[in-house]
């Protein structure tokens, strides 16, 4: 019998309660012995549930109990989450958590004390949810120098943009529909401005290259800019927008790292991964193109990943197997942003037609390749230009300004 706790009762707690008492045969056999939760964590109380005994308000009990030897964190955010993962860690406690912002702020610090202590910390569920990404990135691909991930990360924002593409929907009137739907947060700041995207990406990149990349050192968009002209404007180019999530391995040894609104190519295998599902690509340079798909959030998808961890560390209990670690941040490991030349599609917005905007650009940006949407209206113009880094860009800007070009937005053009 494997005793465990779990610390949080929300909605991936009730999700990993519902997948272990109906899996517990199938469980039992995969862990090769009972998983019992001796005690959950939570300020609240659920008399009515058939386990209603087991909750605890007081975390020192788990602490202190020398029977639980694995503790899953499912609380969310960062406090108190850390101190108790920690304090397990250091009683002697293997963690299993889902809790994303817990992972990419303290990652390689918890890595160290697990392995310090020969304890295991897992959270396959913090990235994709049921989407299997961890294992793969740490173990499956690890013969390969992964030149490049990326991803949809973010359902919440997905949906939002799969609806601005297909009903042409505006971003607000997208955003209210997704939180009638409980698909958007009331607060969804850290969806629409691309925090929890970032949170995801740092966490991949963490683990494919040894390195902890921490989410403030990296640069995020969200997806509040974009407009239907951008929409109609990618159309034209012949692609969608998507927000993703990304990382390059340099030949300098650093990482390029950002999340961004994209053009991805209607070709590319993100395109059709749409509504709330992720999809995450991993370039290997041995496999070629690597995707996974699927429900990246949700009750069961994510107990489904948290449970899976479980069983894992069950199995593994007295022997010593961590099958993840990662260094401490390094300085200059991060290219910085400004500095890295993208491809980007740009809109500017003047007095006059779009055909008069448009060779005005062009004085500025002599390679500028001209994109036509529908239904595009006087005083717009949209373009691409290859390879021009964010410095470069802004200092093009008071040469549009001189022409009477305002800069309305540019996206990053992706190359997959
Ligand atoms: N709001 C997040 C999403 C939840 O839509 O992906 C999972 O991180």
């Amino acid at each position: 019998m494997a005793d465990i706790a779990v610390m949080g009762h929300g909605v991936v707690g009730s999700g990993v309660m519902e997948v272990l008492l109906s899996h517990r045969e199938s469980i039992k056999k995969r862990a090769k012995e009972e998983v019992r939760v001796k005690h959950i964590l939570d300020l609240r109380e659920f008399p009515e549930l058939p386990y209603a005994d087991r909750f605890t308000k007081d975390f020192s009990v788990i602490l202190n109990d020398p029977e639980v030897k694995i503790v899953v964190e499912v609380m969310g955010g960062l406090e108190p989450a850390f101190s108790y993962t920690k304090a397990c860690l250091e009683h002697g406690k293997s963690v299993v958590t889902s809790n994303k912002e817990l992972v990419a702020q303290k990652g390689a610090e918890l890595l160290t004390l697990a392995q310090k202590n020969n304890l295991n910390f897992l959270f396959e569920a913090s990235v994709g949810g049921g989407i299997p990404i961890i294992r793969p990135i740490s173990q499956c691909l690890a013969a390969n120098e992964m030149t490049e991930i990326a991803g949809i990360l973010n359902g919440t924002t997905n949906f939002i943009l799969t609806k601005m593409i297909r009903e042409h929907m505006a971003f607000a009137d997208a955003l209210k529909l997704a939180q009638q739907l409980g698909y958007a947060e009331r607060d969804p700041s850290a969806d629409v401005e691309g925090v929890d995207a970032c949170r995801k990406i740092c966490i991949l990149a963490s683990l494919a290259y040894g390195t902890h990349v921490y989410p403030d050192g990296v640069h995020t968009e969200g997806i509040t800019a974009i407009t239907k002209e951008d929409v109609g404007y990618a159309d034209a180019w012949g692609g969608v927008i998507k927000l993703i999530g990304e990382v390059k391995k340099l030949e300098n040894g650093r990482i390029h790292i950002q999340v961004a609104p994209m053009f991805i190519s209607r070709e590319s295998q993100l395109a059709n991964v749409d509504d709330v599902f992720n999809g995450i690509l991993v370039r290997g340079d041995a496999t070629g193109d690597v995707v996974f798909y699927g429900k990246g959030a949700g009750k069961l998808p994510t107990a489904s990943a948290v449970v899976a961890d479980v069983i894992d560390c069950v199995r593994h209990l007295k022997s010593d197997r961590k099958i993840l670690f990662w260094e401490d941040a390094k300085p200059d490991y991060v290219q910085p942003w400004e500095d890295t030349p993208q491809d980007l599609f740009l809109r500017v917005g003047g007095e006059g037609d779009a055909d008069s905007l448009f060779d005005k650009a062009q004085q500025v940006f002599p390679s500028a390749v001209r994109l036509i949407r529908k239904d595009e209206l006087p005083g717009e113009a949209g373009f691409t230009v290859e390879q021009l880094s964010q410095r470069q860009l802004e200092e093009r800007l008071p040469a549009l300004e001189e022409r009477g070009l305002r800069l309305e937005n540019r996206i990053t053009i992706a190359d997959f």
